[in-house]
């Protein structure tokens, strides 16, 4: 993975910190083995001391979600200097990551890159750390589907809805365009054989979900969020079905897309033959 895209992932990861106090915002990215990326941001309390970095908060989401091997984490705030992390940040990244590669930037695209033991020398604790005994071996099989999956988007929508209240009510003639990331261009291959493809996306703006509620697109009757195609549901991902209007490089012309600008595009399929 690009270390610029660590780092726009620990810059999107600042924007969701929660700091009202010092209103410094910092964002953390950490890369798994696996390739999986796991972000946090600050967050702060009222009683300032029970503040937490947002270093810790991304590992301590990692590790609770099962992973155990890291590569590398992006920290990312506002200052002119890039940002390094605390020194408690870095005893709980030796103990849990071990000698990761840390790379900090500011808002200015100052980046500086270390190994933690070259901002921790001599740490305090055992260099074993990969050797624990983890609780990978208890958790049991059956309950490996309740792992969060973390999704790297390919493309983004380019439209001209920037909230989805502005979504007109004529969406469906009208055209959007989707931003495949040049590096999965060769991934479009002969999809210009296509007249209509599914489009699968990220609802990055969705907040929060109802598992049963009156659904304005059913004629406000209740049904349940999987009887519906609500926007705000447990894992905000819509499909939409449009029309492929033409593609030039790595850039679709789409009609009838229901997206908003911004929108991380996850996956692009055909639609089933009938
Ligand atoms: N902070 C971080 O999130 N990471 C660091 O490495 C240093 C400081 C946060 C904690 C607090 O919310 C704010 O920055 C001001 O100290």
């Amino acid at each position: 993975m690009k270390t610029e895209t660590l780092l726009a992932s620990a810059r999107a990861a600042r924007l969701r910190a929660y700091a009202p106090y010092s209103r410094f915002l910092v964002g953390a990215a950490l890369l798994t083995e696996e390739g999986a990326l796991i972000t946090g941001g600050n967050t702060e309390n009222a009683s300032y001391g029970m503040t937490v970095c947002a270093e810790r908060v991304a590992i301590w989401t990692a590790v609770h979600a099962g992973y155990r091997k890291f590569k590398s984490i992006a920290v990312v705030a506002d200052c002119v200097l890039p940002p390094t992390p605390c020194g408690a940040c870095r005893q709980v990244l030796w103990e849990l990551a071990g000698n990761i590669e840390v790379i900090m930037g500011n808002l200015n695209e100052k980046i500086i890159s270390m190994k933690l033991l070259e901002l921790l020398p001599q740490p305090f604790g055992s260099a074993a750390w990969s050797d624990n005994p983890t609780s990978d071996q208890l958790m049991h099989s059956e309950d490996m589907w309740r792992v969060p999956v973390s999704f790297h988007p390919v493309g983004h929508v380019v439209n001209n809805y920037q909230t989805p209240q502005s979504l007109p009510e004529n969406y469906k003639e009208q055209l959007s365009a989707i931003f495949i990331d040049p590096e999965m261009k060769e991934g479009l291959y002969r999809l210009n054989e296509e007249k209509k493809i599914n489009v699968i996306s990220y609802l990055h703006q969705a907040q929060g979900y109802t598992l049963k509620d009156k659904r304005s697109g059913r004629g406000n009757e209740v049904y349940g969020v999987f009887a519906c195609r609500a926007p705000l549901r447990p894992n905000a991902m819509a499909q939409s079905t449009v029309e492929l209007v033409e593609i030039r490089k790595n850039i679709l012309t789409v009609r009838g897309l229901d997206l908003i600008n911004g929108t991380p595009v996850l996956d692009i399929k055909t639609v089933m033959p009938q």
